[in-house]
């Protein structure tokens, strides 16, 4: 098995969390490089995986074009992921890049050209597409189980705007984020929603900021919160249905509730991400609970798909920049709704 060398950019949350242990679990891969410009995320991490100190990056560039490096992944804030994937793009280098791949259209549109172009393979982190019970769910609708499709049910409730001393974190900050929970949950519910009842056509949307200010990172004076932590929005499917999302971070009691249901005209089904082997499906007029087969496990660890393509195997149902786009579109259109007070085109 050829080896493979991973240089990872933004030791933070999801960097720690999921990333760098997935990617440490696999045979033949080793993680060669880190970047973070905070001092201490970097030593911490690279302590913990051995990085030596002669790649351990300040600058991204100098990490991507680093001769160790084989596959770029890409965990920083949202306004980075674009620049940062255009130049492992220029590099040659495959990548993984942390959703939303951007943050505005324009420059999804162009990182996909320039991608498709160069004929560099591309893995966007829409990481509940790799759950059993969504890859179930997804069989149960391609064997025609629901007929045609009229509604989608959607809600991702978390609590965590409410965290005590949360700050103001690049989150908050329109020019680093640029959607507020649209952008941050919404879009992998926007995947999977895309992934099962097909393309969104059109939305309507309603945007709030439930906790306008928050004390800035490095001082105790109080700045305004600048992206929404509550989105409920209307979508049109292109097969006529119509999606109800409710997406917040204001959900009291709520650390990371997402479930989903789907009903057509022959039947429904249903999921709840808390439990990801499980799948409820409509029989004789009632929901019931099924465990989700083995099989539909095969491509549950996120990271491993990701090494898989870097290998040629890719699994056609990891997400790329295409789907990363199509979910671009939606998520602008989104803003655009939510701002002008009308349904928006996709
Ligand atoms: N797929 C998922 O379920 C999931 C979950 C959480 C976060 N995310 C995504 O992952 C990304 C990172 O989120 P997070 O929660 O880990 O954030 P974080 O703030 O915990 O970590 C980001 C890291 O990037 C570093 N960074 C900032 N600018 C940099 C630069 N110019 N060069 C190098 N490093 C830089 C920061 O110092 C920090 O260590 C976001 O895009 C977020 O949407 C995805």
């Amino acid at each position: 098995m050829k080896p493979i060398r991973i240089g990872l950019i933004g030791c933070g949350g999801i960097a720690n969390g999921v990333h760098l242990p997935q990617l440490s679990e696999e045979d033949g891969v080793t993680i060669t490089a880190l970047c973070d410009i905070n001092p201490e995320a970097l030593k911490r991490t690279a302590e913990k995986y051995g990085v030596p100190s002669e790649r351990q990056f300040s600058d991204y560039k100098a990490l991507i074009a680093c001769e160790d490096v084989d596959a770029v992944d890409i965990c920083t804030p949202n306004y980075l992921h674009c620049p940062m994937a255009m130049e492992a793009v220029s590099a040659r280098k495959p990548f993984s890049v942390e959703k939303p791949v951007g943050i505005n259209v324009e420059e999804v549109e162009a990182l996909y050209k320039a991608a498709s172009a160069a004929g560099i393979p591309a893995m966007v982190c829409f990481s509940y597409r790799f759950m059993p019970a969504v890859r179930y769910a997804r069989k149960y609708v391609e064997d025609g189980k629901l007929g045609k499709i009229n509604s989608v049910y959607v809600q991702y409730l978390k609590d965590s705007a409410f965290i005590e001393g949360r700050r103001l974190d690049w989150r908050f900050v329109k020019e680093y984020a640029r959607y507020g929970v649209s952008g941050d949950l919404g879009v992998h519910l926007l995947d999977l929603s895309t992934f099962l009842a097909g393309p969104v056509t059109r939305v309507c949307a309603d945007l709030q900021t439930v906790v306008p200010w928050r004390k800035r990172l490095d001082s105790e004076e109080l700045a305004p919160v600048e992206t929404d932590d509550t989105c409920n929005f209307l979508a049109e499917y292109s097969g006529g249905a119509i999606g109800t999302f409710g997406i917040t971070r204001c959900a009291i009691g709520h650390k990371n509730t997402i479930s989903m249901e789907i009903y057509g005209d022959k039947g429904a089904l249903r999921f709840n991400l808390n439990h990801n082997d499980r799948l409820w499906m409509l029989e004789d007029g009632a929901f019931a609970e099924h465990a989700v087969p083995e099989e539909y496990f095969a491509h549950s660890v996120q990271m491993r798909e990701f090494i898989r393509m870097l290998r040629g195997e890719k699994d056609p149902f990891t997400p790329g920049l295409e789907e990363g786009l199509s979910c671009q579109r939606v998520l602008d259109a989104i803003m655009e709704s939510a701002e002008k007070r009308v349904w928006a085109n996709i």
